[in-house]
């Protein structure tokens, strides 16, 4: 019998797996579809703590901590599997095409530097000198030097391939069903039989609301927001920052692939790639690099984030003993992944929870906070 499962074989699942596997923690990990997919393998693996929308301080500060011990996080999975997921502090570069775009980027430079980001006005020549690939007519940008990023398909590999020597299990099933009683849960009934558990953590990233079995007062509003991608290809090291224009973004990666994101649609669980999205990136890449015309598209997808009520994830203890919650990352699953994982070990182990009331999944409420706004577009 494992001491925890975990539903949800996500990064944020598979995170928090590694994390309590290593305190000696026996886990098994439950998902109907392969380990690592989902939003964790639709993502484009942007640490931007300063650059996304964050709805208040404890959100930003939550961010700011996970990019802070990312480095270590990706060192030490990649000594002890071999796989490297490729963290790049490479910096985002916020392009304005026109003078009165650029007026406003200069003023949210100010809120990101209060929020801690490490910025500086570039204007057309400083924009070229880094990124030659960029529209010879862009107005100027906004760099951020301390943002980052990782390929969260590689770090999905490397998570995979952690907790296999830590024992833990990873089991693929669909129908899952919470067990409880009034107070506790029991474990988890599955088509294989009942698996007892006294905790249970959901990770189910979108799905993470409709888990049958659990009851109204323990159950967490998450809801799905769907985002289009897609990737084409260029010459390694064409382009070396984030690239954003307004909601969209290009992100270089070392294999060549240029991914562009992302649409951000409340539909459902509906991850079609749509004409109508396809039309919306390429017409954002386009505009910032005309030259991508000519290279090939290699790759169109969609994911679904998990979208939490106030722009907060829903972290930790819930009022049925034993079910834990870790899940409505909604755009920051990847960034949050490393803290996220940590805190909620220390949760189980320690019972600890420090970082974690912000996060209360019964915090209540329905709108964001809203204080520390830096959302670009
Ligand atoms: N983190 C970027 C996105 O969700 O589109």
């Amino acid at each position: 019998m494992p001491d925890v499962i975990v539903i949800g074989a996500g990064l944020v699942g598979l995170g928090v797996a590694y994390e309590l596997a290593k305190r000696g923690v026996s886990v098994t990990v439950y998902d109907r579809a392969e380990p690592a997919r989902a939003a964790s393998w639709a993502g484009a693996g942007m640490l931007a703590p300063f650059s996304e929308e964050m709805p208040d301080a404890a959100m930003l500060a939550l961010c700011r901590e996970s990019l802070a011990i990312y480095p270590a996080f990706v060192d030490e999975l990649r000594e002890r599997t071999g796989v490297d997921a490729r963290f790049r502090r490479d910096g985002t570069l916020h392009v304005a095409l026109d003078g009165a775009r650029l007026a406003e980027l200069a003023a949210h430079a100010q809120t990101f530097r209060a929020n801690g980001g490490e910025v500086a006005m570039l204007d057309r020549g400083d924009v070229l000198a880094r990124e030659p690939m960029l529209a010879k007519h862009l107005a100027g940008g906004l760099f951020v030097a301390n943002e980052a990023q990782v390929d969260n398909r590689r770090l999905g590999r490397a998570l995979l391939a952690a907790c296999e020597p830590l024992g833990v299990r990873v089991e693929r099933v669909d129908g899952v069903v919470l067990e409880c009683d009034a107070r506790r849960v029991r474990g988890l009934r599955t088509a294989y039989g009942f698996a007892a558990a006294a905790t249970v953590i959901n990770a189910a990233g979108a799905w993470a609301g409709e888990l049958d079995g659990v009851p109204q007062h323990a159950r967490i509003p998450v809801r799905p927001v769907a985002g289009e991608m897609l990737a084409i290809a260029i010459p390694p090291t064409a382009l070396h920052a984030l690239v954003w224009l307004g909601h969209r973004y290009l992100v270089p990666r070392d294999d060549g692939r240029l991914l562009v994101g992302a649409t951000v649609e409340d539909r459902g669980f509906d991850a079609r790639v749509t004409a109508a999205g396809l039309h919306d990136l390429l017409d954002a890449a386009l505009a910032v690099a005309p030259a991508l015309a000519s290279f090939a598209v290699v790759e169109t997808w969609a994911g679904l984030r998990p979208g939490s009520h106030d722009g907060r994830p829903y972290l930790g203890a819930t009022a049925l003993g034993g079910y834990v919650v870790a899940s409505g990352h909604y755009r920051n699953g990847i960034l949050l992944t490393p803290v996220t994982a940590r805190a909620i070990a220390d949760l189980v182990v320690d019972g600890r929870d420090d970082v974690l009331a912000p996060f209360a999944p019964a915090r209540g409420g329905t709108e964001p906070a809203g204080a520390v706004a830096n959302h670009i577009a």
